[in-house]
């Protein structure tokens, strides 16, 4: 393991107030996206998707590293050049997601267990050749009546831990992704009680397995009431209820964590970020940072439709929701950025 360059990944990862883009949707999840715009669920669709995400121009200006699918990182851009060296042409660390989905978990109903454990050292030697340089495993945590159990946690977080291990062995950098859902009824407090639970697991875990936090990113959810919840909190109230539960949870030691998106509208996710920036930039540790799919994606895709005429719009909406996210980092981001660039329709659509 080269712990130089783990750490001096990990860091580049999130430094100059940049962040990560999630693009690496299964083929199951891709094709949910575009089924209801009515754009063909088939290879080629997903990748020219692909490729007008990553030639969009001045990307590198607020995106440091980008998430690629196993299919993805195997295709080429139309003039013949791999993807992942032509993410790293525009300046960008590219990434691969290594879990292979999250399964049913036995004797746990209405939970689940992330797999891809089993040879999973073989596919990150072959991810490492083929240019990435960090990667990503998701575990998900429901909440509900009677769960999360903590048979469910302990599982996830010990697959998270151990794929984070290998990761380092590889000379990968792990993004460490527990999502709380925010599917459901549950309150904010709920969902910062659960979120703060599977965070010191995950930590136990990562510890027990000998992961270099140094070399690491955490990707968690914001702590969020959950989607169905009569109360939902103010901008300020979900900002400081998520660092409250990442000061108790996190290490000092880990240089960055990278929220998803999870749900949340654009503007929200973008606001939300933005808050916790604002009001405890010089208490936190750590960078506090994104790592989105759809609060980045979710208006491009809605405006491209799978239509070559419309990919200079669509670049033009995922350039502004990445711009929008990097003041956020810096706590610069104020609802009038959605009015002031012209010529970007939908501003106001929220995420699926
Ligand atoms: P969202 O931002 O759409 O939640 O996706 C982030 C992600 O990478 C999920 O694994």
């Amino acid at each position: 393991m080269n712990t130089q360059e783990l750490v001096e990944t990990a860091r580049k990862m999130v430094a100059d107030d940049k962040g990560l883009l999630a693009m690496d949707e299964s083929n199951p999840t891709c094709n949910k996206r575009f089924a209801p715009l009515g754009i063909p669920q088939t290879v080629d669709a997903r990748r020219a998707y692909r490729e007008l995400i990553v030639s969009t121009p001045a990307l590198g200006e607020c995106i440091t590293g980008a998430i690629l699918y196993d299919e993805t990182i195997r295709q080429h851009t139309k003039d013949g050049t791999l993807f992942a060296k032509a993410i790293a042409n525009a300046g960008i660390i590219p990434g691969i997601k290594v879990d292979t989905g999250a399964k049913d978990l036995a004797g746990h109903p209405g939970e689940k267990i992330t797999e891809g454990l089993d040879g999973l050292r073989d596919r990150l030697k072959e991810y490492f050749q083929m240019g990435a340089r960090f990667a990503k495993w998701r575990a998900v945590i429901a909440v509900g009546a009677g769960i999360p159990s903590r048979g469910c946690i302990e599982a996830n977080a010990q697959a998270l831990a151990r794929y984070a291990a290998l990761c380092q062995e590889a000379g990968l950098v792990p993004v460490v992704e527990p999502e709380v859902l925010m599917a459901g009824e549950h309150s904010l407090d709920r969902c910062g009680e659960v979120t703060e639970e599977v965070l010191r697991t995950v930590f136990i875990q990562l510890h027990e397995q000998r992961v270099l936090l140094e070399g690491m990113i955490l990707k968690p959810n914001m702590v969020l009431p959950g989607s169905l919840c009569p109360r939902q909190e103010t901008v300020d109230e979900v900002a400081d209820a998520t660092v409250r539960c990442l000061l108790r949870a996190v290490p000092a030691a880990v240089p960055g964590v990278a929220f998803l998106s999870g749900g949340q509208s654009c503007e929200l996710a973008s606001a939300r970020l933005n808050a916790m920036n604002v009001r405890f930039k010089s208490r936190m540790p750590w960078a506090l940072a994104f790592s989105f799919a759809r609060a980045i994606q979710q208006p491009a895709l809605e405006i491209w439709r799978g239509e070559e005429s419309n990919v200079p719009a669509a670049q033009q909406a995922l350039i502004h929701r990445a711009r929008c996210n990097r003041a956020a980092r810096r706590g610069e981001y104020h609802a009038a950025m959605e009015q002031t660039s012209t010529n970007i329709p939908q501003l106001t659509k929220t995420a699926a």
